[in-house]
């Protein structure tokens, strides 16, 4: 159940938009940035607006990956499996992650922190292997470099609340 100002929330974002389908995705994305997932009054407070099923807005929010029904961490890890970054040892990588975080792909820390997926290609394949820690790209990655770079990103989370 939301909160009253999670509530408020959703119909700052929803009065951003006229009653019109066509912003469906902008708005669910609008909330996905605002939450960090789509809530499900959310889902239900659009449907209402826009004057459409349930079902529709919930087709769409379970069709792109950038949307999420449960809450992301604040930071999401992108280990790339691609082709140039599995040769590279991608795979090591990514089970240095979930060693370190205690998560497996897809899945979030218990303190929300960070959330761990796969990428099939982060488009820097020259750097291989490659991470990206929210918008940062990580390259040349070795299983030794996985816990440094993940307390230094835990550091700056927690910093950045208390700025
Ligand atoms: S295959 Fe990993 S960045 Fe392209």
């Amino acid at each position: 159940m939301l909160s009253a100002t999670s509530k408020e929330a959703i119909e700052d974002l929803l009065y951003r938009y006229e009653k019109n389908p066509r912003f469906l995705l902008q708005l669910l994305l609008d909330v996905q940035e605002r939450f960090r997932y789509v809530p499900t009054e959310a889902m239900r407070s659009i449907a209402r607006y826009f004057d459409i099923p349930e079902s529709r807005v919930f087709a769409v929010a379970t069709f792109y990956k950038v949307l999420s029904l449960v809450p992301k961490g604040e930071k999401t890890i992108k280990v790339c499996q691609g082709t140039a970054c599995h040769l590279r040892g991608g795979k090591q990588v990514l089970s240095a992650i979930g060693e370190k975080l205690g998560i497996a792909a897809g899945e979030t820390t218990e303190d929300g922190i960070f959330t761990l997926e796969t990428v099939n290609c982060l488009g820097c394949c020259a750097m291989a292997p490659v991470m990206m820690v929210g918008d940062k790209v990580y390259g040349k990655l070795t299983v030794d470099d996985v816990s440094r770079i993940l307390e230094a990103e835990k550091e700056d989370a927690i910093l950045s609340k208390t700025r």
